[in-house]
């Protein structure tokens, strides 16, 4: 059995097929789905989706692409979401400098990627941490916050090996989906390679980041075992033992 721990079955993307997608994904092979929100707006659609299908959890919580529609009354709104029984995280929440080169917009980032943090803790709540163009502020903000006192996944992990120590030594999980299978993914795979199965949390980020031989195409969570196959291999073990461990550890991290 995989665990997904990060799709967005209610994006667009799904429109015309999610409710057959969703119970068959479920009844073949996919045990557990953690749906992600990234907005006020994705959120409520995220929760949504985790009342009608009971495999199916919730994350909570805006994106840095997002953070400019957050405010006090957001940030309450999202609190009152955290004590729903199907929201088993604060999510996804962090840095993104990819697109945002202006410094005014970075701080409004990192100053809601806090707040979202101690939301977390203060909910008792893993964290989905998503860090883009942006280690060094990353680990910043978490050590301000004292991120060690509460745990989380670095999702879609992108950054090197030697960076990936620094998450795991504050007690977080590395996020790998189809980017490992890809060619050009030399500095990810290396990652893999070091770092411990029992940290890895498997995740598509569906219906982005399509796994080989799939990539450019819509993801869904069926596709994870291309995923599983690939980090066996650069592990040389079997990719049931992979689907195993990292099944333990998203059941720990979310307390299923
Ligand atoms: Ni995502």
């Amino acid at each position: 059995m995989i665990f997904e721990t990060h799709a967005h079955y209610d994006d667009e993307a799904f429109d015309e097929d999610r409710d057959e997608l969703i119970p068959k994904l479920l009844q073949e092979g996919i045990g557990t789905i953690v749906n992600v929100g990234a907005s006020i707006a994705s959120t409520k659609t995220t929760i949504a989706l985790a009342e009608k299908y009971p495999k199916v959890y919730a994350a909570a919580g805006v994106h840095p692409s997002d953070v400019e529609e957050l405010d006090e009354d957001g940030y309450l709104w999202l609190k009152e979401q955290a004590a729903h029984a199907k929201v088993i995280a604060i999510g996804e929440i962090g840095l993104d400098y990819y697109w945002v080169k202006e410094k005014e917009e970075r701080k409004r980032q990192r100053y809601w990627f806090a707040r979202q943090m101690e939301l977390a803790k203060e909910c008792a709540l893993p964290v989905i941490i998503h860090s883009r163009d942006a280690a060094e502020d990353t680990l910043k903000v978490m050590k301000e916050v004292h991120a060690k006192d509460l745990t989380g996944v670095i999702h879609c992990y992108g950054y090197s090996a030697e960076l990936a120590e620094a998450f795991l030594d504050m007690g977080y999980y590395i996020g790998i989906g189809g980017v490992v299978t890809f060619k050009n993914a030399r500095k990810l795979k290396e990652t893999v390679e070091k770092i411990p199965l029992e940290r890895i949390l498997l995740e598509t980020d569906a219906p982005y980041m399509a796994p080989e031989p799939y990539r450019g195409k819509r993801n869904d969570s069926g596709k994870l075992i291309f995923v599983a196959e690939k980090i066996a291999e650069l592990k040389g073990i079997t990719s049931e033992e992979v689907e195993t461990v990292t099944w333990r550890n998203a059941q720990a991290l979310f307390q299923l």
